[in-house]
């Protein structure tokens, strides 16, 4: 029987990955979700390899689970920000990549405010590269860590589920990555946003724009609430964020309209009481840490799917130049 081989440099979004990677990579997370339960959370599989996560950035959950991710794996991890950096003496994006690189990373985990940050240094660097969020392009392992915690609630049926996702939607990188994967993997995308953070050519991706809160939420089996990105809004998209909150907001009253077992998501950070209510944050249905607690897993299944795959590709030169089998 054919060994599974991951065959990506580099993970930079999820269209480029086939079912059997998206289930491959779902798989291996349930199994690092047990690891992640032991007493010693810790396997020896990517012992000697060194990841660098460069977040130009804020953030709490992918930059703490991509460092939790590597160590348990036995990686050497090592973080870089923009801030302590040389990025605020004018070095550009090219120069810190080539320098980090010099330093025989494995695997540079990359979070940028650019758009295409990601793929401009996966074109340049020999290391694999990870996107780990570009302005408003991409988010692949937070899209990946969501399709794993959707999978898990509806116990691995995924067909003909329906999924609304709501909120700024024109800012957001985890909606483009999510509608992708979700869409691929046959769940029904509903989006609602407001018209001025509703994407122009909405119309081309795979999912279906809803007219009304109501009508998106009707028989939903999730939603996913988005955050209102102010940091990359333009004045003027929205009239005042409390006319915001109330036509937005999800509740659980809201969620009356759902199916009877819906759940809510948000990829974190959360507006309490702007994009989803404090209550409902706390609420039973709310998935909000299991996507949290997911994301060390899924990047522990990433991580390792790049990192091993070095490991294959010296092993089979070696193969080739002695001429073993
Ligand atoms: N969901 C997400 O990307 O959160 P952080 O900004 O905290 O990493």
């Amino acid at each position: 029987m054919s060994k599974f081989v991951w065959q990506h440099k580099d993970l930079l979004d999820v269209d480029n990955l086939s079912r059997e990677e998206v289930f491959y990579l779902m798989d291996s997370a349930e199994q690092f979700q047990e690891v992640n339960s032991r007493p010693v959370k810790k396997v020896p599989t990517l012992r000697g390899k060194g990841v660098i996560l460069f977040f130009a950035e804020d953030s709490t959950r992918t930059k703490t689970s991509f460092d939790i991710a590597g160590k348990r794996l036995s990686a050497d991890t090592f973080s870089l920000g923009k801030s302590g950096s040389s990025i605020n003496k004018g070095e550009n994006l090219k120069d810190t990549a080539l320098t980090l690189e010099a330093m025989n990373p494995d695997i540079l985990v990359i979070r940028h405010p650019a758009n295409g940050a990601a793929a401009f240094l996966a074109e340049r660097l020999s290391c694999s590269v990870v996107n780990a969020g570009d302005g408003r392009h991409a988010h692949p392992t937070q899209a990946l860590l969501d399709a794993y915690t959707l999978r898990r609630q509806w116990k691995g049926e995924m067909l003909n589920k329906t999924v609304l996702i709501v909120g700024d939607i024109a800012h957001s990188r985890v909606a483009r990555s999510n509608v992708k994967l979700l869409s691929f993997l046959g769940v029904k995308v509903r989006l609602f946003a407001p018209k001025t953070l509703m994407p122009r050519h909405i119309d081309h991706w795979p999912a279906e724009v809803s007219d009304s809160l109501n009508k998106g939420l009707e028989g939903a089996d999730a939603v996913m609430c988005l955050r209102l990105q102010l940091e990359r809004q333009i004045a003027g998209l929205l009239p005042a964020l409390s006319e915001y909150a109330a036509r937005f907001c999800i509740s659980s009253k809201s969620l009356a309209l759902a199916a009877p077992e819906a759940v809510i998501l948000h990829p974190g950070p959360v507006n309490r009481g702007l994009e989803i209510s404090s209550e409902l944050a706390d609420a039973p249905n709310s998935r909000i840490l299991d996507q949290v607690n997911a994301g060390v897993a899924m990047r522990m299944a990433v991580l390792l799917s790049l990192g091993a795959r070095h490991d294959l590709e010296a092993w089979s030169r070696n193969a080739s130049e002695t001429g073993r089998e």
